[in-house]
């Protein structure tokens, strides 16, 4: 077993291999247990303070239930509502938490937030999402893949479709190639990951076998994979002005039914972090709608739709690693 006591959890880079196996594996065992009847509450008396400078669903429900189904206690703080960030610096605001808190998620702007944070509270700190990294997501995407495919990680590969640059492409790139993965980004070349970014997971590459391909050529990128997967094409805390610029770079990586075919795989999975912009139900869609008259940004409806999509599976999975990550650093 591997003792993770204490430890924050701000990128998956801080993470061996055999500790991010270890952490999908206490994910399977603690859904299994939920469903089963069988959980064992390991966080009793503990509080741990959920920060959100940005929105969040998936996150930070994610965290709430996982909390509550280990006997924990969860305060949220806001985009609003609290000093952090305007009226109290981050380093005395992590002082204050770390007095009265057992652990720190935190979601919003640079990476380097949830450094200082981990750095000044003297308690776990989790990332829920900056700009750079998405590291919980990543972790509920390995464990839906294993459920999808008869293969062991290092024989999976997945392609991300899209704007690479952003916290998922990241964390896909970091991810993908510590677990000896399949990893291709496909992208013009304006939204590729940061060139340190990329060296460092060609480093990590080098010790556990990953194979990484980051291109501009759709057709090299898809061929074959078990995974299409796909984020929006502007992120929280971007202009809505990035609209325009990226939907005429990013339309021909739009995932859609030709797309899933050009993979020549009768059997590819879809996926995504969520939210999607797959129609125009909801506001944002039909701001889309209005400005460009497009139905869908990054992934068609039919895509979405199509029985190919596991992105609920994903979301579920959110619960039951995130779960892992607090029973493995803070459980008793
Ligand atoms: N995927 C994800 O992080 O979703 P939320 O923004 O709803 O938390
Ligand atoms: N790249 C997206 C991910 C949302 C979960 C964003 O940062 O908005």
């Amino acid at each position: 077993a591997f003792n993770l006591k204490n430890r924050s959890f701000l990128t998956l880079r801080d993470y061996t291999p055999r500790e991010i196996a270890f952490l999908l594996k206490l994910a399977v065992d603690l859904k299994t247990a939920k469903y089963a009847g069988t959980e064992v509450p390991k966080l009793q008396g503990k509080d741990i303070v959920l920060i959100f400078e940005k929105d969040s669903t998936r996150t930070r429900v994610g965290f709430e239930v996982a909390a509550y189904d280990q006997g924990a206690r969860v305060t949220y703080l806001g985009p609003t509502g609290s000093h952090i960030g305007h009226k109290e610096s981050v380093k005395d605001t992590a002082r204050v938490l770390g007095r009265i808190y057992d652990a720190i998620e935190y979601r919003g702007f640079g990476q380097e937030i949830v450094e200082q944070l981990a750095r000044y509270s003297g308690v776990p700190v989790y990332n829920g999402l900056t700009n750079e990294f998405h590291p919980t997501q990543i972790l509920a995407d390995f464990l839906t893949m294993q459920e999808h495919v008869e293969m062991p990680l290092h024989q999976v590969s997945y392609v991300f479709m899209g704007d690479a640059g952003n916290n998922m492409g990241d964390s896909l790139l970091i991810g993908g190639a510590k677990m000896g993965m399949d990893v291709r980004l496909c992208a013009p070349k304006a939204c590729w990951p940061l060139q340190e970014i990329q060296d460092e997971a060609q480093g990590i590459a080098a010790e556990t076998g990953a194979r990484i391909m980051i291109t501009e050529d759709i057709d090299a990128a898809v061929k074959g994979v078990d995974f299409v997967y796909t984020d929006v094409w502007v992120s929280m805390g971007e202009a809505k002005e990035k609209w325009a610029e990226r939907i005429k770079l990013l339309t021909p990586y739009q995932v859609n039914a030709a797309l899933m075919a050009r993979t020549g795989n009768a059997r590819v999975r879809f996926m995504h972090c969520l939210p999607a912009f797959h129609n125009t139900e909801t506001s944002v869609g039909a701001d889309i709608k209005a400005e460009f008259g497009l139905d869908a940004m990054e992934v068609t409806e039919e895509v979405f739709e199509s029985p190919a999509s596991i992105v609920f599976d994903q979301a579920e999975n959110r619960l039951h690693t995130i779960k892992a990550v607090l029973v493995a650093t803070l459980g008793a």
